[in-house]
C-alpha cells in the first residue's frame, strides 16, 4: 500500500495474488462495456467503517445491473477482511487505506446478446489513502464550480447504481476544472437540479438547516447518510430536497461528503464567497463528531500528509 519491498496483495476471482500479477481478460465485460460495479470503503485506524453497508448497496447495484455473483454477501465480506489482513504490514501507523471492490460480468461472449455467460470477475484491493490533495480544504474550503455536462438521468442508468463507467463524471470534472484547476464539480441534472460531484454529495446549510438533494438524482452516499445521522443527533433538521444553483449562492454554508475525506467543505461556488466566506460553523461542528464517532481526529490525518 505505501511504498517498501512486499507487494501488494489482491484479490482476483478466486485467489490472492501479487498485484504484479492480477491479469483480467481484454474480453472481461468491464473492458468492452463498462458492465462493472463498484464500491469504496475506507478503513479508520485501520479497522473498516460501514463495510456491511457498503456491501449491502455492492449487491443492490449487482441485482440492478443483472451481474451475478458466485459469492454470498458473507463470504465477499470475509474475503475482504483477508485482503485486508494481507496488507496489513504495509499500512504505517496514522494512515489508512481504501478498500475497493471491482465486479463485471466476467469475460464476454462476442455476439448477439449481452447476458452474462461467465462467472463473474472479482477484484478486490486496498489501496493507501492519500488525502493530501483535500487536506487544505477543511480549512480553507474549496471552490464548488458547476460542470457543463449534466447528470446522466437515473431514468437511462440510476444514480443509485455504483458502477465503473465513469466517463460523464470524468468529463464533467475536467470541465469545471477550466474555471479554476483545484474546482471541485457540481453537476446539475438535466432539470437544473444539483445532483451530485464525480465522487460525492453535496449539502447546503441554510436557516440554520441542512439541505441535499434526495436520491432521485445522486448516489445513496454512505458518508451523506452518515451527516445525516450525525446532523440528527445533534437535533439539526434536515431536508432532502429539490436544489438549484441559487440555493447553493445564497447558502450559509456548503460541503461535499465522500468515504475518503468524509466532509470537504467549499468557500466559494461559481466565483462567488458562500456565506462569509469561511468554513462554516455547522460543517466543523458535524466534522468533529464524525471524528469522535471514529475515535480519531480526521482534519489531522489529512493534515499530517501535507
Ligand atoms: C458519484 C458519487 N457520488 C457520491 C459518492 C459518495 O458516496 P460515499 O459517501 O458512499 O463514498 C461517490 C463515492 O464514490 C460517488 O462516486
Amino acid at each position: 500500500m505505501t511504498e517498501g519491498s512486499q507487494s501488494r496483495m489482491v484479490y482476483l476471482s478466486g485467489e490472492m495474488v501479487p498485484e504484479a500479477e492480477a491479469r483480467i481478460s481484454i474480453f472481461d465485460s468491464s473492458v468492452l462495456l463498462g458492465h462493472c460495479v463498484t464500491e469504496s470503503s475506507r478503513t479508520f485506524q485501520h479497522r473498516p467503517f460501514l463495510l456491511e453497508q457498503h456491501i449491502d448497496r455492492l449487491y443492490r447495484s449487482l441485482k440492478v445491473a443483472r451481474i451475478h455473483l458466485q459469492h454470498t454477501p458473507a463470504e465477499l465480506l470475509q474475503i475482504t477482511l483477508n485482503v485486508l489482513d494481507a496488507n496489513r504490514p504495509m499500512m504505517a501507523t496514522g494512515d489508512d487505506c481504501w478498500i475497493v471492490h471491482n465486479i463485471s460480468a466476467g469475460s464476454l461472449k462476442l455476439g448477439p446478446g449481452s447476458n452474462q455467460v461467465n462467472p463473474a470477475t472479482v477484484m478486490i484491493f486496498t489501496n493507501h489513502l492519500a488525502l493530501r490533495g483535500w487536506a487544505r480544504f477543511y480549512t480553507d474550503g474549496c471552490h464548488a464550480v458547476t460542470s457543463m455536462s449534466r447528470a446522466v438521468p437515473s431514468q437511462t442508468l440510476d444514480a443509485r447504481i455504483k458502477n465503473r463507467s465513469r466517463m460523464a463524471y470524468t468529463i464533467a470534472d475536467a470541465e469545471a476544472r477550466l474555471v479554476d484547476p483545484d474546482a471541485q464539480c457540481v453537476i446539475l441534472d438535466i432539470d437544473g437540479n444539483v445532483s451530485e460531484n464525480k465522487g460525492g454529495n453535496l449539502f447546503v446549510v441554510s436557516d440554520g438547516e441542512l439541505r441535499t438533494p434526495s436520491t432521485d438524482n445522486c448516489l445513496a452516499g454512505l458518508s451523506r447518510q452518515t451527516v445525516i445521522e450525525l446532523a440528527q443527533e445533534q437535533g439539526l433538521v434536515v431536508r432532502e430536497m429539490k436544489l438549484q444553483m441559487y440555493d447553493l449562492y445564497t447558502a450559509d454554508e456548503v460541503f461535499f461528503t465522500s468515504t475518503p475525506y468524509c466532509m470537504m467543505p467549499a468557500t466559494k461556488f461559481n466565483g462567488l464567497p458562500i456565506g462569509d466566506g469561511c468554513v462554516g460553523g455547522i460543517t466543523q461542528q458535524l466534522l468533529a463528531a464524525w471524528s469522535e464517532r471514529v475515535g480519531m481526529d480526521i482534519v489531522a490525518q489529512a493534515q499530517r500528509q501535507i
